[in-house]
């Protein structure tokens, strides 16, 4: 019976060890620390060469396109139906088409935008979509630097070969609850993807990558005067979204900040600087270009409460620091805003 038992207790110990070494998300080590801050403050991030060969497998780039001349017929002498691509030579025009088509409908080809018969046709709605994603990009690559640098983005950023991005988001008002004089739980007390699986917040997003709420939680004073009265829900939300900052760009807390102080920018890395006109940067691409298309889309792409498809900081790190490794695409896209390498 003992055998038995001690055989049994073997087999269960070796099962686990198996799983633990082949489920996703335990890394192999060696793990090697790297510093990030000032020595003795902890700021330093976790690399493993098994960590660091899937990330660049996943950020490879889809083949160069050659470049166009800029001069030539004009795209709006040549097509009917140009409405923001009309600085463009018909060979660069064409050059971003063939470009839109693999980065985003590969599979689906230009029938995904368009009416074969009729390339000027307006009336499908990826078409209009797309139309508003051009302009989106130029602006992003143009007012944006100082977030994006040089670097910029392409559609392939945000969508890596599929029409729909793999990080869009949706308004969440959390699951129902018992209405009158029963208690709110306003979205906390439901682990989900967007807060870290934890019991904050299930949506830090509508209120800090939507709207302009107050991300400043960490009181200056002993006591509750001044500025800092902060609550509970607030700070929840804030630490929630602070968990999907560091999802979504793989790194850990100290990326950003020493975690002796977490207000103060004194004592933050320079990214800290960087992720903060990303937040900006964030509510202007949501609010004045991805809700807004709301109308434009076919009601299966709408959120359970009818809002449209949104994006986050994952939308276009997807797990890494800086998108693609830093891989800039844009500078080979001027048609698309992109600044070319000095
Ligand atoms: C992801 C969506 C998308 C895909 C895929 C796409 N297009 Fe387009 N296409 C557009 C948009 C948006 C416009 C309008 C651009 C503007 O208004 O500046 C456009 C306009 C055009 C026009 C101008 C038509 C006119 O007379 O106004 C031509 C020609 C064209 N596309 C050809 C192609 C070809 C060929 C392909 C496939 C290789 C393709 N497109 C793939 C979105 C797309
Ligand atoms: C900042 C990230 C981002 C960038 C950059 C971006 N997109 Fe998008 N795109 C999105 C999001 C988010 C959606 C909404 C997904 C959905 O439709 O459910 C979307 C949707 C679309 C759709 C509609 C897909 C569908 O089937 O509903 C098209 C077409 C599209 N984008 C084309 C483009 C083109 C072309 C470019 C480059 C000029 C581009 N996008 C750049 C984030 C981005
Ligand atoms: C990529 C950079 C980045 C990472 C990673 C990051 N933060 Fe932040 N954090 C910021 C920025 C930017 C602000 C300030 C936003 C503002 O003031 O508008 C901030 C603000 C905060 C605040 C509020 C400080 C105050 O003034 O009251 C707290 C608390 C905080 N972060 C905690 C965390 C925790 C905990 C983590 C890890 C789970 C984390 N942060 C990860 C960039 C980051
Ligand atoms: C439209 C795409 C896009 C979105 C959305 C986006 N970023 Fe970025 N981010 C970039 C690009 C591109 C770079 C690289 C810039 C460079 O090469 O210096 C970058 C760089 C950064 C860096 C500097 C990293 C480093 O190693 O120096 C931080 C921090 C950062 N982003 C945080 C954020 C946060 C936080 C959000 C969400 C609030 C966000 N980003 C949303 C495109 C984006």
């Amino acid at each position: 019976m003992r055998i038995v038992l001690s055989l049994f207790g073997f087999l269960a110990a070796a099962f686990l060890t198996i799983m633990m070494f082949t489920t996703a998300g335990w890394v192999r080590p060696p793990i090697v620390g790297v510093q990030t801050g000032f020595r003795g403050t902890g700021q330093e991030q976790l690399v493993s060469a098994q960590a660091k060969r899937i990330i660049e497998a996943a950020n490879a780039l889809p083949e160069a396109i050659d470049p166009a001349s800029p001069s030539g017929e004009r795209a709006t002498a040549a097509y009917k139906n140009v409405k923001v691509l009309t600085d463009l030579s018909t060979e660069q025009f064409n050059r971003v088409m063939v470009a839109i088509t693999q980065w985003v409908s590969p599979e689906q080809g230009c029938a995904y935008c368009h009416n074969t018969e009729n390339l000027a046709d307006d009336g499908l709605y990826t078409k209009i979509v797309a139309r508003r994603m051009l302009e989106m990009t130029r602006d992003i690559n143009k007012n944006y630097t100082a977030h994006v640098a040089d670097t910029g983005v392409t559609c392939y950023t945000c969508h890596r070969g599929q029409p729909v991005p793999s990080n869009i988001w949706f308004e969440n008002k959390g699951g129902p609850h018992a209405g009158g004089w029963s208690a709110h739980n306003y979205g906390f007390g439901h682990p989900g993807a967007a807060n870290g699986s934890t019991a904050m917040t299930i949506d830090p997003l509508t209120p800090h990558l939507f709207d302009n709420a107050k991300i400043r939680v960490q009181a200056s004073t002993s006591l509750p005067e001044g500025t800092s009265n902060a609550s509970i829900q607030q700070t929840e939300q804030t630490y929630a979204l602070m968990i999907h900052i560091s999802q979504g760009l793989g790194v850990n807390c100290t990326f950003c900040h020493n975690s002796r102080n977490w207000a103060s920018w004194e004592q933050s890395n320079p990214q800290r600087v960087t992720a903060w006109h990303g937040l900006f940067m964030m509510r202007e691409l949501n609010g004045a270009y991805l809700e807004p298309l709301k109308v434009s889309y076919p009601e299966n792409r709408l959120g359970p409460l009818g809002d449209a498809p949104k994006a986050n900081c994952a939308t276009c790190h997807q797990g890494v620091s800086k998108p693609l490794l830093g891989q800039s695409m844009a500078k080979d896209f001027p048609e698309l805003g992109g600044k070319s390498a000095p």
